[in-house]
């Protein structure tokens, strides 16, 4: 029989594997793939240094490893990601929700502040971080979530339980607006849709386009199809003061503005990141 080897060593091991492989962030990942190995959160990886790991965990934290070094990202084998806070469980079907998204959620609040009881939709859902994280935040809002993927919006649902508001949150499966029924009004809508051209996925970074599905990532021949999808009938879904915030490409801030100008909306206005790109769309009425 071997000797036990201590939960410290074992993740010690697998980040210097990272290291000599040449990961960018091998210490990291380590950590995070062994936090769902031994089931502990951060603190408790460090709390336990000393305690012996059993050889299943062992086992499964080598399988783990393999896995990174063979690509997969980290938030994918863990089978959950961060995202405002909160932690967001992934299936096959879900984009990994990005740091950058979540200045939506950010604006969303923004936006919203004051109002007594809004109604928010969030097109294209996934994992449903976005609306699950606004009506976290707002404990009177009710929400409305859709995504072509049913698969997807078991996701959003578990999430949605994961972060009591599964009582407040409508999800349906459906392309777009076919899901909502017409009688639907929002004072927001948000959404993140797939926005790369076809062409250009080739050109992703294998952690993204061998990973992320690709009806979350495919935006069509332009990369706009979605935004011209969602823009024939959100004027009409809005309340008269509603507005409406959708995440962009960096490099399709006029293209995408023209598509909601057309669609009726008479204030469209571009948000940059903190990267100092275009980042998001904010359309109302006036
Ligand atoms: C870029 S992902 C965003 C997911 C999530 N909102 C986020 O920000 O992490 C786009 C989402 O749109 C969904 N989607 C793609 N085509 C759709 C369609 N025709 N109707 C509704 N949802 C669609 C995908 O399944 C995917 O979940």
């Amino acid at each position: 029989m071997s000797a036990p080897v201590a939960i410290g060593v074992a993740w010690r091991q697998v980040r210097d594997r990272f290291r000599a492989a040449g990961l960018d962030t091998p210490e990291l990942d380590a950590r995070l793939l062994a936090q769902t190995a031994f089931g502990l959160d951060a603190m408790g990886l460090v709390r336990r240094e000393r305690q012996a790991a059993t050889p299943e965990q062992l086992v499964e934290l080598d399988r783990f490893a393999l896995r990174r070094l063979a690509g997969e990202p980290v938030s994918r084998i863990a089978g959950e990601q961060e995202f405002w806070g909160l932690r967001f469980a992934l299936s096959d079907a879900t984009l990994v929700p990005r740091p950058e998204t979540e200045q939506l959620v950010e604006e969303a609040l923004a936006r919203l502040a004051g109002q007594r009881a809004p109604r928010i939709v969030d097109l294209g859902t996934g994992s449903g971080a976005i609306i699950v994280s606004i009506l976290e935040a707002l404990p009177k809002a009710r929400g409305f979530a859709t995504d072509i993927s049913e698969a997807a919006l078991a996701t959003a649902r578990q999430n949605a339980e994961r972060h009591g508001v599964a009582a407040r949150l409508d999800v349906r499966q459906g392309a777009w607006w076919q899901a909502v029924p017409h009688t639907e009004l929002f004072d927001l809508i948000v959404s993140n849709p797939p926005y790369i051209a076809t062409a250009a996925i080739a050109e992703l970074a294998p952690e993204v386009r061998v990973f992320d599905p690709k009806v979350a990532l495919d935006g069509g021949w332009d990369g706009l199809e979605a935004y011209r999808a969602i823009a024939s009938q959100a004027a009409r879904r809005l309340v008269p003061k509603g507005q409406m915030l959708l995440e962009i490409g960096y490099n399709q801030a006029e293209a995408v503005r023209r598509v909601f100008s057309r669609a009726g909306f008479g204030r469209v206005e571009i948000l940059k990141d903190l990267a100092g790109l275009d980042r998001v769309v904010v359309a109302s009425h006036s």
